[in-house]
C-alpha cells in the first residue's frame, strides 16, 4: 500500500512531487509528504489528510519562508497500516541523515527497535518505517550502498524505499523488495515511483526495478546495481497508453470512466488473441503443451479479482470437464495446498501486486505447480512470478472499485478455456470458433447496456438510504452476486450480502423484511423457473424486487418492482452486460449518498500488505 515518488532533475521538484502523488493517491489517501532538498538542507512538509492538504501547506510555505526551488525530493502518500493517521506517523521520515519513504510492511520492526533503543535510538512515531530510517542511519559511514544492503540483511518484509541521505545532496537511492517501483530518464531528469501512471507525464519508456537491486537517481543518469554496487542494465519496457487514459476524460468520475471503457478493453484483451477465428497465445508466449497433462485447475485471487474466478470456473469446467476449484489467495497461502504435477495454479490479479495472492502464487510454484497469472499491470511482481502470464490490456484502473478489469479477467477465463478445450481435442474446432463469436457479441451486448444508466439511476435513488440489500442468484448469477455485492458495500457503505437463491429458506429469508431491496439475478435459462419461485418467496415478504432477465424471458410484473432487460444473450456470457448493471447500480448509490466513489473510506487500490 501507500504511493512513493522520487525525483531529481532540472525542474522545480515539488511540483513533480505533488502532481505525481495526486496520481499515486489512490493507493493511498491517509496523509501525505514530502522532502526535499533546498539550499543544502532537507526540508520536510508532511499531513495527514488528501494530497490536497499537503499541496496548500506546501504552497503557504512557498509564499512565505521557502520560495528557493528545489530539484530534488521524495513524497509519499499513506494508507496507514503501523500507527495512526497523525502528522508524525506521516512519512518521510527522519533519522539523523536519512530521510525516507516506504511502502510496505518491516515485519520484525519491534525487535528491531529494541536493539535501537538499547543504542539509545528512539522513534518519535509508531510506524515500522521509521525503525528502518533509524537502522539505516545507524548504518551509515558516508557509503550509502554499503548501509542499505547492510539494513536490508537485517529488515524482514516487503517494502519499497526512497532514500535522502543529508550529505548527498540531489541524489535519491531506491530499492525494493515485492512492493512495487518503476523508475525512468528523461530530459527533465530521473524518477521513480510506485505506479507508471505517476512516470507517464515524462516518459512512456521505463523499467521495473528489480528485486533486491538499487537504484541510483541523479540529475542526468539513473544507475541500476545489486546489493554489491555492480552495475546492472535496466529492461526497458514502453507503454502504449497516453495520459488521457490515466485522468478522468471527461467523466466525473474514474469509476464511471472504467465501466465505460469496458467495450474497448474487452476488444483490446480478446481481439489481438484471435488468429483464423480461433483463439490463439502465440504472441503471449503460451504453449499448447502447457495444457496437456493438466488434472485440475486451482484458481486464487482475492476480492473482485476472485469473483473474476468464479465465474470462470463454471466455463473450465463446462468445456474441460476436469475439476477447478478456487481458493481465497489470503487463505490458500496458509493452508496445506494438496498440488501435484497435474495441477494448473491460475493467479488473477488487476495490480500484480497484491500480496496474498503473490504470496499462493508463490507457494504453488514451491509445490510443483505449472502457474499462469491473468494481469493488467505489465512487469508486476505477480506477472514476474508465473510461468506464463495472459494480461488484460484494460489499461490503467484508478478507481478503488474494480471494474473493467474484472470483466477483462473475463474474457481471459473464458479465452483459456476455449484455447485449452481446442488444443486438447476437448473441443472442435467449428465449436470453439462459435464460443469465441459469442464473447465477442458478449462486448457488444455490454456496450448496449450501458446505455441502461438512466433507469439504473432511478433504482440507486431507491435503495441508497436502506441499510441491508440482498443479491440472489442461480449459478452464474450467484458467482456475479457475490460481485454485484461487494461493489455496492465498498463505495456506498451498505451493508449487502450475495445468497445463492436456493439457499435463503436456509436462513436468511429470516432478513427479508418489507422494503428490504433484493437484486434478483434470473439471466440464466436452465434455472429461470426455479429463480423465479425463489423471487415470488422474497416478494411474498414484501421485499423491493429489481429484477435482471434476459430478453424474452417471461416475468410476471406482481414479482418485482423495477426490471432490467439484458440484450439476448446465451447464458455464458449474461455475467458480461450483467456486471454493468451491477458496476452501474453500486456506482450511482455511492454518488447519490453524496460518497467519495473512486476513493472509498479504508481501502486502497493495490494490497500489497498482508
Ligand atoms: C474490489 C477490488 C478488490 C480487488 C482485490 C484484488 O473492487 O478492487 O477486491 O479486486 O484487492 O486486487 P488485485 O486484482 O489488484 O489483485
Amino acid at each position: 500500500m501507500c504511493g512513493i515518488i522520487g525525483f531529481t532533475g532540472y525542474t522545480e521538484a515539488k511540483k513533480v512531487l505533488i502532481d505525481g502523488l495526486t496520481t499515486l493517491e489512490y493507493r493511498g489517501y491517509d496523509s501525505a509528504g514530502i522532502a526535499f532538498y533546498q539550499q543544502g538542507t532537507i526540508n520536510t512538509i508532511k499531513t495527514t489528510g488528501k494530497v490536497s492538504n499537503l499541496a496548500e501547506k506546501v504552497k503557504a510555505l512557498d509564499t512565505l519562508e521557502l520560495q528557493a526551488e528545489s530539484s530534488c525530493g521524495i513524497g509519499h502518500t499513506r494508507w496507514a497500516t503501523h500507527g495512526g493517521v497523525t502528522d508524525t506517523n506521516a512519512h518521510p521520515h527522519t533519522a539523523g541523515k536519512v530521510t525516507l519513504i516506504h511502502n510496505g510492511i518491516i515485519e520484525n520492526y519491534r525487535e528491531l527497535e529494541l536493539l535501537l533503543k538499547k543504542e539509545g535510538r528512539n522513534p518519535i512515531s509508531q510506524t515500522d518505517t521509521e525503525i528502518a530510517a533509524l537502522l539505516l542511519d545507524s548504518l551509515y559511514e558516508g557509503d550509502a550502498i554499503k548501509a542499505i544492503k547492510q539494513t536490508v540483511e537485517l529488515i524482514e518484509g516487503a517494502y519499497a524505499f526512497c532514500i535522502l541521505f543529508a550529505d548527498q545532496p540531489e541524489v535519491i537511492y531506491s530499492l525494493r523488495n515485492s512492493s512495487p517501483l518503476v523508475a525512468c530518464h528523461t530530459k527533465e531528469g530521473s524518477i521513480i515511483a510506485s505506479d507508471m501512471v505517476a512516470l507517464i507525464d515524462y516518459s512512456k519508456d521505463y523499467f521495473v526495478v528489480p528485486e533486491m537491486h538499487i537504484v541510483t537517481l541523479m540529475k542526468d543518469k539513473v544507475k541500476l546495481t545489486d546489493l554489491d554496487g555492480n552495475l546492472v542494465c535496466p529492461r526497458m519496457l514502453h507503454v502504449t497508453w497516453d495520459m488521457t487514459a490515466a485522468k478522468k476524460g471527461g467523466y466525473p468520475h474514474f469509476m464511471l470512466k472504467e465501466i465505460h471503457e469496458q467495450p474497448e478493453s474487452l476488444r483490446n484483451t480478446i481481439l489481438p488473441r484471435v488468429q483464423n477465428k480461433l483463439p490463439d497465445f502465440t504472441a503471449d508466449n503460451i504453449p499448447d503443451s502447457l495444457f496437456h497433462g493438466i488434472s485440475r485447475i486451482i484458481i486464487t485471487a482475492c476480492g473482485t479479482a476472485m469473483h473474476a474466478g468464479l465465474i470462470g470456473k463454471m466455463m473450465l469446467e463446462k468445456l474441460l470437464r476436469i475439476p477447478v476449484s478456487v481458493e481465497v489467495a489470503s487463505e490458500f497461502r496458509y493452508q496445506d495446498p494438496i498440488i501435484d504435477k497435474g495441477t494448473l495454479v491460475i493467479t488473477i490479479s488487476q495490480s500484480g501486486e497484491t500480496a496474498d495472492t503473490l504470496a499462493a502464487l508463490k507457494l504453488s510454484k514451491e509445490r510443483g505447480a505449472a502457474t499462469l497469472s491473468i494481469v493488467n499491470v505489465k512487469g508486476s511482481s505477480i506477472a514476474r512470478e508465473s510461468d506464463y502470464v495472459l494480461y488484460t490490456h484494460a489499461g490503467p484502473e484508478i478507481a478503488v472499485a474494480s471494474t473493467k478489469a474484472y470483466t477483462a479477467q473475463l474474457s481471459c477465463l473464458y479465452l483459456l478455456a476455449f484455447r485449452f478445450a481446442y488444443a486438447t481435442g476437448k473441443m472442435e474446432k467449428d465449436a470453439c470458433i462459435d464460443e469465441l463469436q459469442q464473447l465477442l457479441h458478449a462486448v457488444s451486448v455490454l456496450e448496449e447496456v450501458l446505455s441502461q444508466d438512466k433507469i439504473i439511476e432511478e433504482i440507486s435513488i431507491q435503495v441508497k438510504d436502506k441499510e441491508d440489500l440482498f443479491f440472489i442468484g442461480r449459478g452464474l448469477d450467484y458467482a456475479l452476486s457475490c460481485e454485484g455485492s461487494i461493489k455496492l458495500k465498498e463505495i456506498s457503505y451498505i451493508h449487502s450480502e450475495a445468497y445463492a437463491a436456493g439457499e435463503l429458506k436456509h436462513g436468511t429469508l429470516s432478513l427479508v423484511t418489507e422494503g428490504v431491496p433484493v437484486v434478483a439475478l434470473a439471466t440464466q435459462q436452465k434455472v429461470y423457473s426455479k429463480m423465479i419461485s425463489n423471487i415470488r418467496e422474497v416478494k411474498a415478504r414484501n421485499a423491493f424486487v429489481i429484477l435482471v432477465t434476459v430478453e424474452d424471458q417471461e416475468a410476471e410484473a406482481s414479482i418485482y418492482d423495477y426490471h432490467i432487460v439484458l440484450p439476448k444473450i446465451k447464458d455464458e456470457y449474461a455475467p458480461f452486460p450483467a456486471a454493468v448493471v451491477l458496476q452501474l447500480l453500486a456506482y450511482y448509490t455511492s454518488l447519490h449518498r453524496g460518497l467519495n466513489v473512486d476513493q472509498p473510506r479504508n481501502l486502497a487500490k493495490s494490497v500489497t500488505v498482508e
